[in-house]
C-alpha cells in the first residue's frame, strides 16, 4: 500500500479523498487543510465519508515528519518552497497546480529538481486542462495519425456551475466592463500552463514552430442584467470568455489550446453559444488520418448537481490519484505524461480482485 498525504480539501481535495479511499492500492495517512476551523477535524468526514481516525491539520512540520510515500498537493495557491520541502522529506508528489511540462532551463525548476534529488522523490503534474485534456490525450490520439498538420484541445463550459463569486468575478472577469476584464489576472494565470501544454506537443511532435506561442483573448458581454448568476451582472458587462494558446509554424497555427466560458442562458454578445453539443472537450488531430475525440461526462449534467460535485473536478482528482503508484515507483526528478508509463484508473472495490463483501 502506498500511504498519501491529501494537501488541502478544496473541491478538487475533497474528491482526492474520496478517490484515494477507493483506491486498492493506496491509504489515507495525512491530510493538510488551510482553513484553522478544519483543524483537528477527520479527513474522510471532511469529504463526506465515514472517519477513518486521521486527524486533518495545519501543521506542515507534522505532515512532513509523517512516513507517507506520496503528497497529493491541491491548494488553491501552489506554494514552490512548501513543494520543495516536501520532496525533500522524500515524499512524492501529484498534483493539478502545476509542473506539467516545466521549463527545465528555468531557476526555479532548477531547484524543484534538485530538491526531488535530494529527497529521493518525484514531482508529477496533471490535472485535465491543462494536465489531460490539453496534451496527454492528444499526444496519444496523435499516433493514430501520421503527416499531422494540427492538434487542437479544447473546452466548452457553461460558467454557471462555477460556484466562487470572488474568483468569478475578481479573478475571472465575469460581471465587470470588457475593458478590466481584458486587463484582470485570468490571462496571464492561465497561459503559464496552457503555454507549456501546448509546448509538449510540439516539442514531442516535432514542430518546427516560432518560439513564440500566440495568444488571443476575447470576450462577449451580456444584453441584459441579470441577479439570477453567480455575481450580478449588468447588461454591458463580460458574460462569456474565449482564450487561444497556439503554436506557429509559417504563420499558421499547428497546436492549438482553447478555453470557452460561457454564462449559459445569457443572451450575448456577439451572439455566442456552445453549439449543439453543448458542454464537452473536444481533441482534434489533423493529420492521415484525421480523428477526433469529444468528451462527455468531464461537466455536470444540471446547474444544481454542478454546484455540490463537479466532474471535471473529480477527474482532476482522479487523474493526480490514478498516477500516484506509478509516481511512486518512478525514479527521483520531475516526470511529466512523457517519463511515466500509461496510467490507468481502478476497478471499483466490490469487482477488483481479492474483494472483501460484508
Ligand atoms: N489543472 C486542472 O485541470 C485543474 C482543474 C481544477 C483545479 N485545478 C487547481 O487545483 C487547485 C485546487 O482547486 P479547487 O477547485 O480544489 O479549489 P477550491 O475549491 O477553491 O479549494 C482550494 C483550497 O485551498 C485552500 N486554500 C484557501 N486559501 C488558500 C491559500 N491562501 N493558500 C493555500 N491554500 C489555500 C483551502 O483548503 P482547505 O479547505 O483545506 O482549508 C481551499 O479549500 C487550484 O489551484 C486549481 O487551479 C486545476
Amino acid at each position: 500500500m502506498y500511504r498519501v498525504i491529501q494537501w488541502a480539501t478544496g473541491g478538487v481535495g475533497r474528491a482526492a479523498i474520496q478517490g484515494i479511499l477507493r483506491h486498492p492500492e493506496l491509504e489515507l495517512v495525512g491530510c493538510w487543510v488551510h482553513s484553522a476551523d478544519k483543524d483537528g477535524r477527520d479527513a474522510a468526514e471532511l469529504a463526506g465519508e465515514e472517519p477513518i481516525g486521521v486527524a486533518a491539520t495545519t501543521d506542515i512540520d507534522a505532515l512532513l515528519d509523517l512516513d507517507a510515500d506520496c503528497v497529493m498537493y491541491s491548494p488553491l495557491l501552489p506554494d514552490e518552497q512548501v513543494v520543495m520541502r516536501i520532496l525533500r522529506s522524500g515524499k512524492n508528489v501529484v498534483t493539478p497546480v502545476g509542473w506539467v511540462y516545466p521549463d527545465r532551463q528555468s531557476p526555479a525548476v532548477q531547484a524543484i529538481e534538485e530538491a526531488c534529488l535530494a529527497g529521493g522523490a518525484t514531482l508529477h503534474g496533471s490535472g485535465i486542462h491543462p494536465g489531460g485534456i490539453t496534451e496527454r490525450f492528444p499526444l496519444m490520439v496523435s499516433s493514430l495519425s501520421s503527416a499531422i498538420t494540427h492538434v487542437r484541445a479544447e473546452e466548452f463550459s457553461d460558467l454557471r456551475t462555477y460556484n466562487a463569486p470572488l474568483v468569478v468575478r475578481e479573478v475571472m472577469g465575469f460581471g465587470l466592463t470588457p475593458e478590466r476584464a481584458m486587463g484582470g489576472p485570468i490571462a496571464k494565470l492561465l497561459e503559464a500552463g496552457f503555454k507549456a501544454s501546448v509546448r509538449m506537443i510540439t516539442d514531442e511532435l516535432g514542430f518546427d514552430t516560432e518560439p513564440r506561442i500566440r495568444s488571443t483573448q476575447e470576450v462577449a458581454v451580456a444584453v441584459h442584467g441579470s441577479d439570477e448568476l453567480v455575481v450580478p451582472m449588468e447588461a454591458g458587462t463580460v458574460a462569456a470568455r474565449r482564450f487561444r494558446w497556439e503554436a506557429i509554424v509559417d504563420g499558421r497555427p499547428v497546436v492549438t489550446a482553447a478555453v470557452n466560458w460561457l454564462m449559459c442562458d445569457v443572451e450575448l454578445d456577439p451572439p455566442w453559444t456552445l453549439g449543439e453539443q453543448g458542454e464537452r472537450f473536444e481533441v482534434e488531430i489533423t493529420g492521415d488520418p484525421s480523428v477526433s475525440l469529444t468528451f462527455k461526462g468531464l461537466q455536470p449534467e444540471t446547474v444544481a448537481e454542478g454546484l455540490i460535485r463537479n466532474p471535471g473536478v473529480v477527474a482532476t482528482a482522479n487523474h493526480c490519484i490514478s498516477a500516484v503508484p506509478y509516481v511512486c515507483a518512478a525514479e527521483p526528478g520531475i516526470k511529466t505524461y512523457l517519463d511515466l508509463p500509461l496510467i490507468a484508473g481502478r476497478a471499483a472495490p466490490d469487482l477488483a480482485r481479492g474483494r472483501q463483501i460484508g
